[in-house]
């Protein structure tokens, strides 16, 4: 089968063996992959215990075309989205210490076949397309815990969202305003921003324009709850725009470190500084529930064949994108 690999001195479309199956798994044949920022910091070296050769990808929607077992024979021919979460563990809150991601150091779906167990398969939501449905699993997942379980959103709180034009925060964008809280959204591209108001966001500010997003916190009397993936020295200036007992929930740090954090802020300020990652199983289906009963459509960017793999990461390192960047692997 073709795969795209990730090797110490290349990053190319390779002939390798077909996946097998061991016992309680499916081999999918993948339609769509779609790329996550996890799978760019892999390729930059930037993440922690990469192994090579790896192919990557923890995205992807296809059919099952071979199980294991005769009982799992009802998937056969099924249009799947898969759970990319490997052995989150008991803890709905936490991921157990044995917990990794599809895709490195196991086989992603940016390859034609992928073997996965059968209790990561999930039907597609027939609403969805299979382009759609590709990109919703870990950003949509990420999102879900962050906003849900960590900020506890609820009707009429003041949300902002940062960096909206990411995979996963277009997610927690579209969750916070089928919830109806008050969407805010913050970008560094006014093209974005102009989109979220048409998409119900009641307003936003460029990130790269000075005081752009205080005076934004300002004019609506603060934010309850701030969905972040940047951090780095912006994260005073983020803090400064909750309300008392507001929270920061931030799943990832784009921007690295800050400098110097504001302590006194918040400690002052009662504020919750609150990390996340991925979410549990249960929350993989509660997300899939929440999207198909609000009939969410995942905003995608741009479709990639499965031959121009390499510049669709190359658009996700430019930080060009708004919303999932797609691979057509095999349709
Ligand atoms: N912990 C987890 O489970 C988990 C899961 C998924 C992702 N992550 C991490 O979360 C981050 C985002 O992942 P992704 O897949 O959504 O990546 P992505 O699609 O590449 O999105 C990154 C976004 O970051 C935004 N950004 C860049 N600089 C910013 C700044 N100074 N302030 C605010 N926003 C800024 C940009 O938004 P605009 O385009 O709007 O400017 C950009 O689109 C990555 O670091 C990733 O590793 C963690």
């Amino acid at each position: 089968m073709q795969a795209l690999v990730l090797r110490e001195d290349s990053f190319l479309l390779e002939t390798v063996v077909k996946p097998t199956l061991k016992p309680q798994q499916a081999l999918i044949k993948i339609y769509y992959a779609a790329l996550n920022h996890r799978d760019q910091w892999i390729r930059d070296g930037q993440y922690a215990k990469i192994q090579l050769p790896a192919i990557l990808g923890s995205d992807g929607c296809g059919e099952v075309i071979e199980v294991s077992e005769k009982e799992n024979e009802n998937w056969l021919g099924k249009t799947v989205i898969i759970n990319p979460n490997i052995d989150w563990g008991n803890n709905p809150n936490v991921q157990s210490k044995d917990f990794q991601i599809l895709g490195m150091p196991t086989q992603g779906t940016l390859a034609e076949f992928v073997v996965v167990d059968i209790d990561r398969l999930l039907e597609k939501p027939n609403y969805l397309s299979n382009e759609q449905a590709a990109g919703l699993p870990l950003g949509g997942l990420t999102a879900f815990n962050a906003l849900f379980n960590k900020g506890k959103v609820e009707k009429g709180m003041n949300v902002l969202i940062s960096g909206v034009g990411g995979g996963v925060a277009q997610f927690a964008f579209l969750f916070a305003v089928a919830a109806g809280a008050n969407v805010y959204v913050s970008s560094g591209k006014q093209a974005v921003i102009d989109t979220c108001k048409t998409l119900g966001a009641k307003d936003g500010a460029n990130y790269k324009e000075t005081n752009a997003v205080k005076n934004l916190g300002k004019s609506v009397g603060g934010f309850d709850i701030i969905i972040d993936s940047a951090c780095g020295d912006g994260m005073n200036e983020l803090l400064g725009t909750l309300k008392p007992c507001g929270k920061f929930v931030f799943y990832g740090a784009t921007r690295g470190l800050p400098k110097d954090l504001n302590m006194r802020q918040i400690f002052w300020g009662h504020l919750q500084v609150l990390g996340s990652t991925m979410g549990s199983d249960i929350d993989f289906a509660k997300m899939v529930q929440f999207c198909e009963q609000h009939q969410l459509q995942p905003i995608i960017d741009k479709i990639f064949d499965f031959e121009n793999s390499v510049a669709a990461f190359d658009r996700m390192k430019e930080g060009a994108q708004f919303g999932k960047i797609i691979v057509n692997v095999n349709h």
